[in-house]
């Protein structure tokens, strides 16, 4: 199986080893590719949902590694055992549940040797959580697929908790640090959508609220970021 996009990227940033565990699995790409390329020995993947763990199962069965990826039904981090994972990838879904899934299973986030972390939105809700709780953010890097771009962060539990400025919320600090190359077009995205809210927010009759004022302060910060790539 060929990974590509954000899928691929996803994979790449998972480091050699034992057992891996891909929470909310869905279609079991990922463990599907990481044994098949060598890069861990066994996977779980889990699902809240029965459904999508057919869909894993069959997968799994077609590629014959129904020996290395074993399916499991669960929320969140539920359907691992404490100590039962090095690495521990959160993929494909919004920053709220993922927040969610850490925060409920925060002793087995904290254990992993990795947690590799692809929100599809409302990214500054995990970083803001990682921060809070102590976890470092060792890797991030961007990947276009079509017109999207995606953010995919590698972090790992330290204790060492830290407070940024919410524009490294909004876009990670590693992105600037590693000159991403996909960081300036990500930055003039944001600028884009932040628009679009804020325009959005004056027809509402929002013109002077709290939130619409919060926005138009993060674009100047997106702005003054953007000179700087
Ligand atoms: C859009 S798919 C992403 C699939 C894959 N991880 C990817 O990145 O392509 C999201 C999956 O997460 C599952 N999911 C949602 N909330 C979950 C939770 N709390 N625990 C486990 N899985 C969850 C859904 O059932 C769905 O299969």
């Amino acid at each position: 199986m060929e990974l590509s996009g954000r899928l691929k990227l996803i994979a790449q940033m998972v480091p050699e080893c034992n057992i891996v565990c891909d929470i909310g699995t869905d279609h079991a790409y990922i463990p599907v590719y990481l044994i098949n390329n060598k890069k861990c020995e066994k996977a779980i993947a889990s699902d809240v949902r029965l459904g999508p763990i057919h869909i894993a199962k069959r997968n799994i069965g077609e590629y014959n590694l129904l020996d290395s990826i074993e399916t499991r039904v669960g929320d969140g981090l539920d359907s691992i055992k404490e100590n039962e994972t090095d690495v521990i990838i959160i993929a494909g879904m919004g920053g709220l549940i993922i927040k969610e899934i850490l925060e409920r299973g925060k002793s087995k986030a904290k254990k992993a040797r990795a947690l590799i972390i692809q929100p599809m939105y409302a990214i500054e809700v995990v970083h803001e959580w990682l921060c809070d709780n102590g976890f470092e953010v060792y890797d991030e890097e961007l990947t276009k697929e079509g017109y999207k771009i995606y953010d995919v962060i590698n972090a790992k539990w330290t204790g060492k908790i830290k407070r940024k400025d919410n524009l490294y919320y909004h876009i990670g600090e590693k992105l600037f640090e590693k000159k991403d190359p996909l960081l300036k077009t990500h930055i003039e995205n944001k600028i884009r959508q932040l628009d679009k809210i804020i325009n959005e927010m004056e027809n509402m009759k929002q013109r002077d609220s709290i939130k619409r004022k919060e926005c138009i302060i993060l674009k100047e910060k997106y702005k003054k970021a953007r000179e700087l790539v």
